[in-house]
């Protein structure tokens, strides 16, 4: 089974176990565009969508659901997002879209989070992927020098603003030993608007697709 293939079976897992009703919270990528044309079956199940990015409602729009705020809905009862890597302890890396930031928020407001993922996307410790941080432009130098400090190398996004009109830096060769205190650390750092690390607010669920089928942790 290609990539694409494990990526669909787990979004196709997400729809059969999740309640279709009332507002959905919908993350990033591509793995999460399969999930959303999937939905879009159950349109008229559902009241509508908060998305976190504009791609994704962009996407949830022209698939006929409507798309809301999430300040017009209060908090969600599930949310799901893919992610870049994960951990059997459902700590995960995101923002590989540079969604990140609009992405925490979501999964921080809703009672279920949901991860998506193909297989390649297991790690035993998080790191091999480079995290993403956004952060107010004029800090990324500074924000930048004190990732050096911490043990990694970072890399200026270039050519590329987030939806809420920041910077990404992606950091490599970080050493992830204990996510939780490394993504509070991060976020002490003035600057950063929000890191990739989703440990403190992990996934509750993961879905990983792979050539047996789909396979759960929670
Ligand atoms: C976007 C994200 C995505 O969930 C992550 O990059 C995974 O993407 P894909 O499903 O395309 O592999 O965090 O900011």
């Amino acid at each position: 089974m290609d990539q694409n293939a494990k990526k669909q079976a787990a979004a196709k897992a997400a729809i059969e176990i999740i309640e279709l009703e009332g507002f959905i919270g919908v993350g990033t990528g591509t793995t999460t565009d399969y999930f959303i044309d999937l939905l879009a079956e159950h349109k008229h199940q559902i009241d509508g969508a908060v998305a976190s990015s504009v791609a994704s409602a962009d996407r949830l729009q022209e698939n006929g659901i409507a798309v809301v705020d999430l300040n017009g809905v209060g908090d969600l009862a599930i949310y799901v997002d893919g992610a870049d890597e994960a951990t059997h302890h459902r700590h995960l890396i995101k923002g590989g879209g540079g969604a990140l930031t609009r992405e925490k928020i979501v999964a921080q407001a809703s009672k279920l989070f949901i991860c998506i993922v193909d297989d390649s996307k297991i790690v035993d410790r998080l790191g091999r992927f480079p995290l993403p941080i956004e952060v107010i432009p004029m800090a990324r130098s500074y924000v930048a020098r004190e990732m050096v400090k911490l043990g990694g190398r970072p890399e200026l996004r270039h050519g590329f603003t987030s939806d809420n009109g920041h910077q990404i830096i992606d950091v490599y060769d970080l050493e992830i030993r204990k996510p939780i205190t490394l993504e509070e650390t991060i976020n002490q750092i003035p600057g950063v608007v929000g890191n990739g690390l989703f440990a403190r607010r992990g996934a509750d669920i993961i879905l990983v697709g792979g050539d047996k089928g789909v396979e759960r942790f929670d």
